[in-house]
């Protein structure tokens, strides 16, 4: 069955509401209408059920069309509105426009209403369907960014998991295994050599593995993090990266206090281990420079390295899941992440996120971050103070 456009009218003339209807039947329009003159009619048929269309005089005797426009304005804006008079100059015109009114026609053209009703519904409907698709999309992007959260909770809970067990577990068992083998080769014959230094071997070869259980179980979720917080932790990874890469690494912090949200210093943690590996892959360079400080409440790490240079549109690409990972973390706190290129000058990465857990977030503290930077492991100032 064909709908009927539900019309609400704002005319104080029944002759010209009478015109109106007709121009409307001539050209095929199929409506219900409902005439108001007085502002309190108004309200009172917008209230009981909002109408597909308004149509409105513009200078009325009770009530005028300003009025009427900005009532529907407020109370269903998505309702198109068009205004219906005998008289209105262009500027009056331009300015109801401007107001939000969705088109004008003079009662002298009435052939002009149908087709601007049936346009104004049409782009009404559009913009109705845009606004359900952005909401959907908004709903998904919520779910995902929710699901991202639960992903990285659970993956970092994990890898704590297992680093321990691989600590705690395996660790001990070959500390155990090492006890036995120096207790054994204590007792063997002083002639037999080849059994002492085939125990000698072993006992090194248990070294090793102590060793690399110690590191796998670092790599996994770094203990340092957890018990000495993100400077200690940020200090250690610079150091080990150096060690590692040979390309110089220098680290400068200015915190006046221990960062105390555990899973903000995961995030920063992580997204620092994430610039290096892109710098060990991608930069080619000599140098990274890594500060952390803190600015108007929010913590603040800034990676530079001295290499290639990222170009614009390695940094806009979708596909890189590594920079949109590094975003993500940075986005579920409420913060971001700014990366910038020079071609053979280098990249740097900036990370600002809002520092939950200082008393003094929100507050701006109007300080040059580099002024009271120290050089070298000040990591007790943030053992210190935490817990
Ligand atoms: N420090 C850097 N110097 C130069 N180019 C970089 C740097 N960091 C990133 N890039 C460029 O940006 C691209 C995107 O980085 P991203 O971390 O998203 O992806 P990836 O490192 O290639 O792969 P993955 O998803 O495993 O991290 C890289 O492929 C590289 O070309
Ligand atoms: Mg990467």
């Amino acid at each position: 069955m064909k709908k009927h456009i539900r019309i609400l009218m704002v005319e104080d003339d029944p002759a010209d509401a009478e015109l109106i209807k007709h121009a409307l039947r001539k050209d095929g329009l199929s409506f219900v209408l409902e005439r108001v003159e007085t502002g309190e009619d108004y309200l009172r048929v917008l209230a009981k059920t909002p109408p597909d269309v308004i149509l409105s005089d513009y200078a009325l005797p009770t009530f005028d069309g300003y009025a009427a426009l900005a009532i529907a304005q407020k109370n269903c804006p998505e309702v198109p509105f068009i205004f219906v008079t005998g008289t209105m100059g262009e500027e009056v015109a331009i300015e109801t426009l401007k107001n939000g009114a969705t088109d004008y026609v003079l009662k002298l053209r009435l052939s002009r209403l149908a087709p601007a009703v049936l346009r104004a519904l049409r782009e009404a409907g559009e913009r109705a369907e845009r606004k359900r698709a952005l909401e959907q999309l908004r709903q998904s992007h919520e779910q995902l960014r929710a699901l991202s959260v639960y992903l990285q909770h659970i993956r970092e809970e994990e890898r704590m998991r297992i680093s321990r067990a691989v600590h705690d577990e395996l660790g001990q068992a070959l500390t155990g295994l090492k006890i036995d083998l120096s207790w054994l080769s204590h007792r063997l014959p002083p002639q037999s050599n080849r059994l002492i230094e085939k125990a000698r071997v072993m006992s090194s070869h248990i070294d090793e593995t102590i060793e690399t259980v110690r590191r796998i179980s670092t790599e996994l979720r770094p203990g340092i993090l957890d018990h000495l917080g993100l400077v200690a932790a940020i200090d250690w990874q610079a150091t080990e990266f150096q060690t590692r890469t040979g390309i110089q690494c220098r680290f400068a912090h200015a915190l006046d206090q221990a960062v105390l949200d555990e899973n903000l210093n995961t995030a920063f943690f992580r997204i620092f281990q994430e610039t290096l590996t892109n710098i060990i892959r991608h930069a080619g360079a000599t140098l990274v420079e890594v500060d952390l400080y803190e600015e108007a409440g929010r913590l603040i790490l800034e990676v530079r390295d001295n290499g290639r240079g990222i170009r614009r549109e390695q940094i806009s690409n979708v596909k890189s899941i590594g920079l949109l990972g590094m975003r993500e973390r940075a986005a579920l706190f409420g913060g971001e992440v700014r990366i910038t290129g020079t071609p053979k000058k280098g990249t740097s990465v900036t990370v600002s996120i809002p520092n939950r857990s200082s008393p003094r977030s929100n507050k701006r503290t109007h300080e040059n971050p580099y002024r009271r930077r120290s050089r070298g492991s000040t990591a007790w100032l943030e053992a210190d103070s935490r817990r």
